[in-house]
């Protein structure tokens, strides 16, 4: 689906920081305006609330990891953040527990399936593999610390809030519609139950997970919420440590081998650079050092990625010298 060469990117290989404010600006409203009429794809709705965004929303946010932003089209727009709460939680329990803990309890090898694949767990003697599919996630939710799931469901909320720099709200139109129709998730759990591998009561996990999901972000906090994990932890406009930089680097290599799911592999291939994507339409794509990309757009494509978001990566990648991979000679 990427253009081999498309003419007007410049593949830059910075290995340091981003080009000039003004490069960067410049770059944000030349892939708006070349994508805004891109109309492959799908708006999800088997979540039905889902179904009612408006295909034509696009929005995009980089902040650099000095804090400066920069934005183009619907960056403003709040939509539920669905599976790009992963990475977040992912990272809050890899800072309260360990490496060696989440590396065990839950594991960072991709399924090569779908998200929601209930054959994964089984293919790997109920393993839930890692912690960007559902199963992965709802088993790493119940990794949070607190004794009651409020407590959960509160640590979840302030910490995803420190990494967007500010009070994420739930969004009860989508909780409540996402909590009437998601069996899958719910057998998921009970699946991995049966296997002892979760350690919480699996409805409550799921519960939780539910709640995770619905907090509303926009293109801008998905930007910002990158840009700390590019910048070592810290949130680079409020200064805030959320996690430690160790954490960050993790959390980033998970997201590199996971986190568009089965297409993982074509998307580092194609943009190089570590990410997450929402079934809403989110995606953020980290560049460790220099900053993160948020976009939105609705309509996706089979594997649940948004499409007008993946081809802004790929442009916005190349055109500012953000792939992880590119190198030029030393002399
Ligand atoms: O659990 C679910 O199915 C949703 N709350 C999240 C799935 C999702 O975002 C998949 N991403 N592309």
């Amino acid at each position: 689906m990427f253009e081999a060469e498309p003419p007007t990117v410049k593949q830059l290989a910075l290995t340091g920081s981003l080009p000039t404010d003004t490069a960067i600006g410049q770059t944000l409203t030349d892939v708006h305006l070349r994508y805004s009429d891109l109309d492959d794809g799908e708006v999800a709705d088997y979540i039905p609330i889902l179904a009612e965004a408006d295909p034509a929303w696009f929005g995009l946010s980089l902040v650099e990891a000095t804090g400066d932003v920069h934005e183009a089209g619907d960056s403003a727009i709040g939509f539920s953040i669905q599976s790009i709460s992963k990475a977040f939680v992912f990272a809050l329990v890899c800072h309260a527990r360990s490496h060696e803990y989440v590396h065990e309890r839950i594991g960072v090898n991709n399924t090569g399936l779908a998200y929601n694949s209930v054959m994964a767990i089984e293919l790997n003697h109920g393993s839930p593999m890692n912690s960007m599919v559902n199963a992965g996630a709802i088993a790493t939710t119940a990794l949070i610390p607190g004794q009651t799931p409020a407590e959960k469901w509160e640590n979840i909320r302030t910490g995803l809030s420190q990494f967007a720099g500010r009070q994420l709200e739930l969004d009860g139109r989508v909780y409540h519609s996402e909590s009437t129709t998601n069996q899958r998730n719910k057998a998921l759990a009970r699946l991995l139950e049966s296997y002892g591998r979760i350690i919480t009561d699996p409805l409550d996990t799921v519960d939780i997970y539910t709640r995770q999901c619905s907090l509303t972000v926009t293109a801008r906090d998905l930007a910002i919420m990158g840009a700390t994990l590019a910048d070592g932890g810290v949130n680079p406009l409020t200064k805030q440590r959320v996690v430690s930089a160790e954490v960050a680097r993790d959390t980033l290599a998970l997201l590199a081998s996971c986190g568009m799911y089965e297409n993982s592999g074509e998307w580092l291939f194609e943009i190089g650079l570590p990410a997450k994507s929402g079934v809403s339409g989110g995606i953020v794509a980290i560049a460790p050092g220099k900053g993160a990309l948020g976009t939105f757009s609705p309509r996706l494509d089979t594997a649940g990625n948004s499409v007008r978001g993946q081809r802004a990566c790929f442009h916005v990648s190349r055109a500012l010298g953000m792939n992880l991979f590119a190198s030029t000679p030393a002399r």
